[in-house]
């Protein structure tokens, strides 16, 4: 495993889920990690167990959806080592009461998913980048999701978030190369979290049952594998890739529609 030593880290929506899962990782090989998240009970948590990793937990309570919590979150890191290293921009929500056609979709909800979902990837770059540069280089590992290559009934606002998340990521990675600041996204597939067992209306066993008949893998993925990926996505072992994401969903953009 990548030693993370001395490296600052920060990722969006840290506290639970993925992120839970990314937090530690980065922090158990010994990275500095900014968990920022709007859960304070998970972020204390998580802030609690600092001491059993080789790094350090920093709770940061920030709605990332917002300008002036984002800048204020990576001058935080940024204080606390002189720079920032990498920014996992992983923040994503779907509300169960968000699946619906275009045509019965409230405004407000559009507008809070983009924010927190696409927006929220915008401003944390925007921030963050400045302090990659004063280290010389970075890496951005943005989480979309398979719903940002295929799509599904009832979520134009979620797709189009995750649609949006792959194309930033290409651009951003242009913008940055020259500065070694490369940006890299993930895809996802169906993982074990909070947010999908809410998409199923809290019935875990049904989200396995599906999640194990539309992956060929046979089953659903965990938090910890995403996690794994990102590590080596951020490390030297993938210094030539940028402006690229990684599928990681037992194989279900593999499938063909067809494939039924
Ligand atoms: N779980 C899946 O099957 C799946 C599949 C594809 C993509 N994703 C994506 O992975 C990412 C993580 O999802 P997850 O499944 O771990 O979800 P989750 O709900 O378990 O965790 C998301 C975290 O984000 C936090 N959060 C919500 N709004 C926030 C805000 N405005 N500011 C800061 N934090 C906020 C929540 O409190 C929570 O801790 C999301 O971008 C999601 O779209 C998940």
């Amino acid at each position: 495993m990548t030693d993370y030593s001395g490296k600052t880290v920060i990722v969006t929506g840290g506290a639970k889920g993925i992120g839970e899962a990314v937090t530690r990782a980065f922090a158990q090989a010994g990275a500095d990690v900014f968990c920022a998240d709007v859960d304070t009970e998970a972020g204390a948590k998580m802030a609690a167990e600092s001491e059993a990793a080789a790094g350090s937990i920093t709770f940061v309570d920030a709605d990332v959806s917002k300008a002036s919590v984002c800048q204020a979150l990576v001058h935080q890191a940024a204080a606390a080592n002189g720079g920032v290293d990498i920014l996992i921009n992983n923040v994503g929500i779907q509300p169960l009461d968000s699946y619906l056609p275009a045509h019965e979709f409230p405004e407000e909800t559009w507008d809070r998913i983009i924010a927190v979902n696409l927006k929220s990837g915008f401003l944390m770059t925007k921030y963050a980048v400045p302090e990659m540069m004063k280290r010389g280089g970075g890496v951005i590992v943005n989480t979309a999701s398979v719903q940002g290559r295929q799509s599904m009934k009832g979520v134009p606002a979620y797709a189009a978030s995750k649609g949006g998340m792959l194309s930033l990521t290409q651009q951003l990675a242009l913008d940055y190369a020259e500065h070694n600041i490369r940006v890299l996204a993930v895809n996802p597939g169906t993982i074990e979290t909070h947010l999908a067992v809410e998409s199923v209306d809290g019935d875990l066993e049904a989200l396995r049952s599906a999640a194990a008949a539309a992956h060929p893998i046979g089953r659903i993925g965990k938090p910890e594998e995403i996690a794994t990926v990102m590590l080596f996505l951020c490390s030297d072992a993938a210094s030539f890739m940028t402006g690229e994401y990684v599928n990681v969903d037992g194989g279900l953009m593999a499938k063909g529609a067809w494939a039924e």
